[in-house]
């Protein structure tokens, strides 16, 4: 037992810091209820990034009830306006990953054109990760400026 003890209390030091690393919703009514129905699948850091409308939110939960997700259609409205009032179009933060994030979430989070988008992904594809956004001005075809202007918002 001896042996044991630092080991488990070294892992326990570090539950602090992983839990720092998640990716959280903000706070706001309704967050629970999203946390509970939108989490089962996968993390909630698929989408804290994503800024929709209402229109949109209500698509993507109706994609995610194809794919099995669970609920009463009461949970289904409280989701749907949580996300549309805290994760809207205009809510600071959205942030995209250009070496992982999908072109709709490229086109939602950086407000660029879906060819643009389309563009970056099939060039990560044949030339491997972006480094900088230098990087990504070198996709043919880009809108350089609009890029430049949304800069704070790519993660490598
Ligand atoms: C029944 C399981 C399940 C539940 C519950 C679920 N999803 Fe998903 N979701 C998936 C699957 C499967 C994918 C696609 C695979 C992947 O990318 O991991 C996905 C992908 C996504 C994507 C990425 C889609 C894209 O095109 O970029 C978003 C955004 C998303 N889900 C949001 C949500 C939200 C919001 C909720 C709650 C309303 C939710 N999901 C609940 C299964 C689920």
């Amino acid at each position: 037992m001896k042996f044991f003890r630092p080991i488990f209390a070294a892992a326990l030091s570090l539950v602090p810091v992983l839990a720092d690393d998640k990716p959280k919703l903000p706070e706001g009514p309704g967050k629970a209820t999203t946390e509970k129905v939108c989490g089962s699948c996968h993390g909630v850091g698929i989408f804290v990034n994503r800024r929709e409308s209402r229109e949109g939110w209500n698509g993507i939960i109706e994609d995610m009830i194809h794919r099995g997700m669970k609920g009463e259609d009461e949970e289904f409205g409280e989701v749907s306006d949580y996300l549309t009032q805290f994760l809207s179009k205009s809510t600071p933060g959205g942030k995209v990953n250009v070496n992982q994030g999908s072109a709709k979430a490229m086109v939602s989070a950086l407000g660029i054109p879906e060819a643009d988008a389309t563009a970056i992904v099939k060039y990560r594809v044949a030339n491997g990760k972006f480094n900088s956004l230098e990087d990504v001005l070198k996709v043919p075809g880009i809108n350089a400026a609009a890029l430049e202007k949304q800069k704070e918002k790519i993660d490598y």
